[in-house]
């Protein structure tokens, strides 16, 4: 795997493997790399990339003032052994004034969709998301962008983010890896204490009552309502927000003839975790993701 730290390196990597007939797929992540991050890497090659290039850039743009930046979890010599090992073509690991040179201003902004929950609790977060990713995009110029669905709201970010600004990329999104006992995996998880991790299923289970008061024919707020009181027994959990929401807008909904995600973001100890569980419409069958990691391929539109 080759390891290329400017963009000319990385670009030039790219412009060879396309000269050789390869489509690139490209996974940009945060590093300290968990089997979700790797089922990207196969998402990648599943959508017909001979090449596949991994960026690993902690993007300070993304966190706000009282955010984990500074300790958010890294070990890029691991990182770069699971890469290798998975077949990664070639890895772009950026120091911040190549990609944050100085003097630099410019910004994206994705009104809508980047609004509500975590848009409102992280202010200035999908704009650091959007611009980070817009730069990788244009510097990798790849084929296809693979992305993990945990995101939830920053998938339909981006996606929003392609569609407006024509960027000539095909996005492939992966369904949410979990650990055996449900948990959402996440880099964040390094941060649970014994204590905490042992709690953090319960996070999962909260959203899978949301699931069934909706499959149940409840209201939205009765769906609500059934999430907060699956975490009452569990007082370690403070509850940032667990909701049901139209997956095209993060925003609230009474239909049922589409879709819909439970989606939530609490915090146990010091660590915010988020996750998120699909609904499928009332009339289908099988209206839940399974419970085991899948990893699946999807184009479809998200907003
Ligand atoms: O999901 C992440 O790890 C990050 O938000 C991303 C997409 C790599 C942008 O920094």
């Amino acid at each position: 795997m080759r390891i290329c730290r400017s963009i000319e390196e990385i670009r030039d990597a790219v412009v060879a493997a396309r000269r050789g007939g390869a489509r690139v797929g490209f996974v940009p992540t945060m590093g300290f790399l968990h089997e979700g991050h790797l089922s990207l890497v196969d998402l990648a090659r599943a959508s017909g990339c001979g090449f596949v290039a991994v960026s690993i850039f902690v993007n300070p743009t993304q966190f706000g003032p009282n955010e984990d930046f500074a300790r958010y979890p890294r070990d890029e010599a691991r990182d770069i052994g699971l890469l290798e090992a998975r077949g990664v073509d070639v890895l772009f690991l950026p120091p911040v004034e190549v990609v944050y040179p100085a003097g630099h201003t410019t910004r994206v902004t994705v009104a809508g969709v980047s609004e509500p929950l975590e848009g409102e609790r992280r202010p200035g977060h999908f704009e650091g998301v959007a611009t980070v990713v817009l730069k990788l995009f244009n510097v990798v110029q790849p084929d296809v962008a693979a992305f993990g669905h945990k995101d939830a709201q920053q998938c339909a970010v981006i996606a929003r983010m392609v569609r407006d600004l024509d960027v000539p990329v095909e996005l492939v999104f992966a369904e949410t890896t979990r650990e055996r006992d449900g948990l959402a995996m996440s880099s964040r998880n390094a941060y649970l204490a014994a204590e905490e991790r042992a709690q953090a299923p319960r996070f999962r289970e909260a959203l899978d009552a949301g699931v069934a008061a909706i499959r149940r024919g409840a209201s939205t707020a009765e769906a609500e309502a059934a999430m907060v009181a699956s975490l009452a027994s569990h007082p370690a959990f403070e509850i940032d927000y667990l909701r049901i929401v139209d997956p095209g807008t993060f925003r609230t909904t009474e239909e049922r003839d589409r879709e819909l995600l439970a989606v939530g973001a609490v915090r146990l100890g010091r660590t915010r975790l988020i996750d998120n569980l699909r609904i499928k419409p009332l009339a289908t069958e099988a209206s839940v993701q399974p419970r085991e990691a899948v990893q699946s391929r999807s184009n479809e539109e998200r907003s």
